[in-house]
């Protein structure tokens, strides 16, 4: 008898990641943390230390079903506009918008590695790019960079981000942090070994990736280090101001650190050109 196929085991692409989003179980999952958990404490705090100015023009990628974009909306920021490429979450987004009356966020979809978003004042010819004045600050809340597959990608999306924002704008963002505990430690110890045999799970793009199932749907997210980070920063044309470990800014409801991990927020300042 013929052996039963097994599943592809093909290298995780933005595609990938984007079915995932916008499969039901992901869809439920940040639509109803959109709905009723709103903004963690850390965030608010963050957020609002970050961008004093209620006016400030503001790009918020990754918005999901729009958790955060409705949180910045309840804080009193009137000029956000926000984008992600899972065209289901964005559906989700705009019909929370319209139904808490959120008038006034600009919803995109949009892929963040290649927005169609051009600045005023770029003297580049984008085809197919909304020339938008400069915006005064940025946000990935929740970790979405990290979702987007291979680091030369990530790198793309801090510059994508750079060339729509004014010089000195900030860029709040949170990431994990694989050399936070000492079980992690130990665990990413074990993890390199695999990846020096080359047996680890060929639909990993680095090493720090993980592709995993959980309540909220097929999850791919990488992992990194601190100094990574700091690296990715300096090259894409960001400052980082500060970093820190949630735990350290608030203590969370159950609730929040049921829907997420521990995480590290950073504070980037784009450098001028
Ligand atoms: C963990 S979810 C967070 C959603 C929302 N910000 C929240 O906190 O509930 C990450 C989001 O990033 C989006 N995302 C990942 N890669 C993206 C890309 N290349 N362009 C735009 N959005 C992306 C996903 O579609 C997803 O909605």
């Amino acid at each position: 008898m013929a052996e039963p196929r097994k599943p592809a085991r093909v290298r995780i692409t933005a595609a990938t990641v984007r079915a995932d989003f916008n499969d039901p179980v992901a869809v439920v999952h940040y639509a109803r943390a959109a709905h009723r958990l709103g903004l963690w404490t850390s965030e608010r705090q963050l957020i609002e230390r970050a961008f004093p100015d209620r006016e400030a023009r503001l790009l918020e990628l990754g918005c999901g079903a729009g958790r955060v974009t409705l949180g910045l909306w309840e804080l009193g920021y009137r000029a956000v506009t926000a984008i992600d490429f899972a065209a289901e979450l964005v559906a989700q987004a705009r019909a929370l918008v319209a139904e808490r009356g959120a008038h006034g966020v600009d919803l995109l979809r949009a892929d963040a590695t290649r927005m169609p978003l051009v600045a005023e004042d770029d003297p580049a010819l984008r085809r197919r790019c909304r020339r938008v004045p400069r915006f005064q600050g940025a946000l990935f809340m929740f970790n979405g960079l990290m979702q987007i597959p291979g680091r030369a990608r990530r790198r793309r999306t801090l510059r994508e981000i750079h060339r729509l924002v004014t010089p000195d704008a900030p860029l709040l963002f949170t990431t994990h942090d694989r050399e936070d505990s000492r079980e992690e430690r130990l665990l990413w110890k074990l993890e390199a070994r695999r990846w020096a045999r080359g047996e680890q799970d060929p639909r990993l793009v680095d090493f720090g990736d993980r592709y995993f199932e959980d309540e909220a749907g097929r999850t791919f997210m990488h992992l990194p280090t601190r100094d990574e980070i700091l690296e990715d920063l300096a090259v894409t044309g960001w400052r980082s101001e500060y970093d820190i470990m949630r735990r350290h800014v608030a203590r969370e409801s159950a609730a929040v650190r049921d829907f997420s991990d521990e995480c590290r927020f950073w504070l980037a300042r784009a450098l001028p050109d």
